[in-house]
């Protein structure tokens, strides 16, 4: 029987599965902006889809009419250019000065739209419809999670949507930090009301399985 893919993780002994040797790091705690700005400057990035994720596009498609829309923990924010395309207005953020680098680089003429910022302090430009969720909670360290439920709901105005991906998966470690569903409803439910969950099949490795796209609504 042919085996699975070895996906690289922080852990590996080195060259593990056959896979590339993963880097070594200096910094290891991913509530730190040094932690991801080292991770992208060694071009370790397994989170990266390198495209918008066919879920967010059927979303956008049904949606009819744009949403204000914010990207927090953006990476290098393929969304945010295909939204800006679809005449959506859209602002995108990360604290990590080399995500925001890479952030622009992708933007080209439009690198205006990301703007280097922490998701606890930042207040956006605009009333928001929307905030878009892809890989940025199973980046945070769980001790941050309450603080983010806490913020996601200060953003959003009653009505307002919290859309994207969940890695709903228990883990020991992380990043990316899973989490059962069960956990991620008491995180979540005392200020919003969940409209949609389904698993999606064009995940990248690191979250193959266990990625879903969720809907939920402010109160
Ligand atoms: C795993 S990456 C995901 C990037 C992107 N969302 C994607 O799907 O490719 C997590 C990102 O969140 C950013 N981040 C973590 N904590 C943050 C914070 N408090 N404020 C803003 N960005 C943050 C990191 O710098 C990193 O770029």
């Amino acid at each position: 029987m042919p085996h699975a893919p070895h996906v690289p993780r922080e852990d590996d002994a080195p060259g593990q599965g056959g896979a590339p040797a993963v880097p070594s790091f200096a910094h290891r705690d991913s509530s730190q902006a040094a932690f991801w700005d080292e991770r992208f400057a060694k071009a370790f990035t397994p989170w990266d889809a390198a495209g918008v994720p066919a879920a967010l596009r059927t979303f956008v498609a049904a949606e009819g009419a744009p949403r204000a829309t914010l990207i927090p923990g953006c990476g290098a924010a393929y969304e945010a250019a295909w939204l800006d395309a679809q005449g959506w207005p859209v602002r995108a953020i990360d604290f990590s000065p080399m995500a925001v680098a890479s952030a622009k680089a992708q933007l080209g003429p439009r690198a205006s739209l990301v703007e280097q910022a922490d998701f606890f302090t930042y207040a956006p430009p605009f009333t928001l419809d929307l905030i878009y969720e892809r890989a940025f909670l199973c980046a945070l360290p769980r001790d941050l999670w309450q603080d983010y439920g806490r913020r996601m709901a200060q953003l959003l105005p009653s009505g307002g949507r919290l859309v994207g991906f969940f890695f709903l998966k228990e883990t020991q470690k992380g990043p990316p930090f899973g989490t059962a569903p069960d956990a991620l409803d008491a995180l979540l439910a005392s200020d919003f009301v969940c409209e949609d969950a389904r698993r999606v099949d064009d995940s990248v490795p690191v979250f193959a399985g266990a990625e879903h796209w969720m809907v939920w609504r402010r109160r």
